[in-house]
């Protein structure tokens, strides 16, 4: 797929307020820090178009992007950490599950997974409620320029053997770097052939 333009179009915090076209959309999610939205600027390669940053918790509201002006990415703030008050220190935000529950647009989530770590509960959680929820979604390994080939393969397949204990099947999965722009076409072609219908 070739991207012709990419516009930020809101942020909010309420799903009901999100842009209320219908075009297809696709949600980046995953644990603060994972690299949401370094991989939405390195899939549209544009540097500063989703906010990044080094400490967790950047992200902190929903984010719409339209995409050749016919589908949406989504940047959402990450799960497993919050820099603010403790009042506030949910695993998962309400407002996160409830895009998930409420959003009728949203064709994929992709749950961004850093290949350098074990398996995590939270993850596994999250996908878990995903399944039980009905909301298609695929696997991306972000960072995969910080380890060797080797590494990587391993990492993977101890993460595929994880899921395969609670799930009959596979989900999707793509394995990325914002650094280097590993599966970029991958990624985008697969959005593309799921617009393509
Ligand atoms: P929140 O919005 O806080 O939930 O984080 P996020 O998931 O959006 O992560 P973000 O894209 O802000 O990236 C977090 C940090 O990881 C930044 O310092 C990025 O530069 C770094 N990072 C993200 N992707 C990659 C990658 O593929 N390779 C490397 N080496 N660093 C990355
Ligand atoms: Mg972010």
């Amino acid at each position: 797929m070739q991207i012709k333009s990419a516009e930020f179009i809101m942020s909010n915090s309420d799903v009901a307020k999100c842009p209320a076209t219908r075009i297809p959309e696709y949600a980046f999610i995953g644990r603060s820090n994972v690299g949401k939205s370094s991989l939405i600027n390195m899939l549209m390669q544009r540097k500063n178009l989703a906010k990044t940053s080094g400490r967790p918790g950047k992200t902190q509201l929903i984010n719409h992007f339209l995409i050749n002006k016919n589908w949406h990415l989504v940047d959402l703030p990450g799960y497993g950490y919050a820099r603010v008050s403790k009042s506030s220190k949910k695993v998962f935000q309400k407002f996160i599950t409830d895009y998930f529950l409420k959003r009728e647009q949203l064709v994929c989530a992709f749950v961004l997974i850093d290949c350098r770590h074990e398996p995590q509960p939270i993850d596994l959680q999250f996908m878990e409620w995903l399944g039980e929820q009905q909301v298609p979604f695929s696997i991306i390994f972000t960072k995969a320029d910080k380890l060797k080939p080797k590494a990587l393969e391993r990492n993977v397949d101890t993460y595929k053997s994880k899921l395969l204990e609670s799930w009959e099947e596979l989900p999707n999965y793509f394995i990325t770097s914002s650094s280097n722009s590993t599966g970029r076409e991958e990624v985008l072609q697969y959005i593309d052939e799921i617009n393509a219908g």
